[in-house]
């Protein structure tokens, strides 16, 4: 055993000892760990394929047909009583879009750039664990999606490809997104690697130091039979407890002096902490309740977004995810204060349907709502968008 893993499994071992105090608790990759390397007996869905979507809500219940009822459960639930995913949906419905009209534009472009990454459109793939639970292709399969779209990928760490079989899948711009091991010489490692693969950017997830109550994996006694792609032969180990527990500031210098990457903190719900993240010089920040997984009933991430915006002051990159589902979600967020959006459970979603071709079809269908809803709104650049364009809903006045 090389001295890289021996050191990582010990530290695992004793990490695992933290993470007894939740026994029934998981984070995002703890509730699958993996049994054996193969067989898994996990039969994801295979086929690839276009898919025709009307409506992005209307690709869960499709893909709950093709998903093993175990695997369906893990994407799609969330912690507790599961009102902060509810909440990430029903948020956006209380902002309302104010449209100009006689502007004489004709097109709208949906063209951005994201520390430095041209893309065609201002939503990006969020991180995600084992995307082999939904198709056979797993990250292979979302990145090429993402690549075909013009969209940014995140790879998550917890992912069952290697990152760098992931980067050569995609043809785009990419990030990396990492649950940091508390051991530095493999946490060093992994950022190298991340590194020399061409991730431009580092995601550290911090709401996830412990893991949360997803009853519906409790109640299904899920686990994953997948192997993990970027800690092979250790993935049962790094499953068991994959994080620092005890993430600190010194974490975020640690990984901004390794790699010399622009640094991302996911997770940020607070205009204080976004500001603390700014001034540790990181370059952004996803605001983000991990789609109502971890802590429930934390606010919904577009309820938090503009005074976050606002105390950030264009200073760092803001990226929002959580039940963004229509293209009006997007002009929403942007109109409150992100520079993109990030998509989570739609992508698993596609990917199971279609392959790289569902999660394609998924960018573009969101794309394509985002551009109608620009024309109609009378914006013809994403830098247009503004809190102009955006009002809370009113009450209806009894007086009516
Ligand atoms: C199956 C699944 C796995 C996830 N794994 C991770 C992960 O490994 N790291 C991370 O930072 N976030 C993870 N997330 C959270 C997403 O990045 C994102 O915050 C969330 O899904 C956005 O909400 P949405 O699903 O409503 O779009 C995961 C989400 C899902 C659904």
């Amino acid at each position: 055993m090389d001295r890289t893993r021996r050191e990582f499994l010990s530290v695992t071992a004793a990490a695992m000892t933290l993470s007894s105090a939740l026994p029934a608790a998981r984070a995002e990759g703890e509730a699958p760990p993996a049994q054996a390397a193969a067989p898994t007996g996990y039969a994801a869905p295979t086929e690839i394929k276009p898919i025709d979507i009307i409506n992005l809500r209307e690709i869960e219940p499709a893909a709950q047909k093709l998903i093993p009822a175990g695997g369906f459960g893990y994407i799609s639930s969330a912690a507790g009583d599961e009102w902060t995913k509810r909440e990430n949906e029903a948020a956006f419905k209380r902002v309302t879009i104010v449209p100009r009209y006689l502007t004489g534009y004709k097109d709208a472009d949906r063209s951005t750039t994201l520390l430095g990454s041209k893309v065609s459109m201002p939503i990006i793939v969020s991180a995600m664990a084992q995307h082999g639970m939904a198709h056979v292709s797993a990250e292979l399969g979302s990145a090429k999606g993402a690549g075909e779209a013009g969209a940014l990928y995140t790879a998550g760490s917890l992912s069952n490809n290697t990152m760098e079989e992931i980067a050569q899948a995609s043809g785009g711009a990419k990030w990396f997104q990492i649950y940091l091991p508390a051991d530095r010489g493999v946490a060093a490692e992994i950022l190298n690697r991340a590194k020399a693969a061409g991730y431009r950017a580092i995601i550290l997830t911090i709401d996830t130091v412990v893991g949360s109550n997803r009853e519906t994996d409790i109640r299904n006694h899920f686990r994953s039979p997948l192997p993990l792609g970027n800690f092979p032969g250790v993935s049962s180990a790094y499953a068991a407890s994959p994080v620092k527990r005890d993430l600190d500031w010194k974490d975020v210098d640690f990984i901004q002096k390794t790699t010399g990457l622009p640094v991302l903190l996911k997770g940020v719900l607070s205009p204080e902490f976004a500001v603390a993240a700014v001034e540790h010089g990181c370059a952004g920040i996803q605001v983000s309740n991990h789609g109502g997984r971890q802590l429930d009933d934390v606010a919904a991430s577009i309820a938090v977004l503009p005074r976050i915006a606002d105390a950030v002051r264009g200073r760092a990159t803001i990226i929002i995810d959580g039940g963004i589902r229509r293209g009006q979600d997007v002009f929403k967020a942007l109109a409150l204060g992100a520079n993109a959006v990030a998509i989570g459970r739609p992508i698993l979603y596609g990917l199971a349907l279609g392959g790289w071709m569902g999660v394609k079809a998924v960018l573009q269908h969101l794309d394509g709502e985002l551009e109608m809803t620009m024309r109609l709104a009378g914006v013809r650049t994403i830098a247009e968008i503004s809190r102009r364009f955006v009002a809370p809903a009113v009450e209806t006045s009894a007086a009516v």
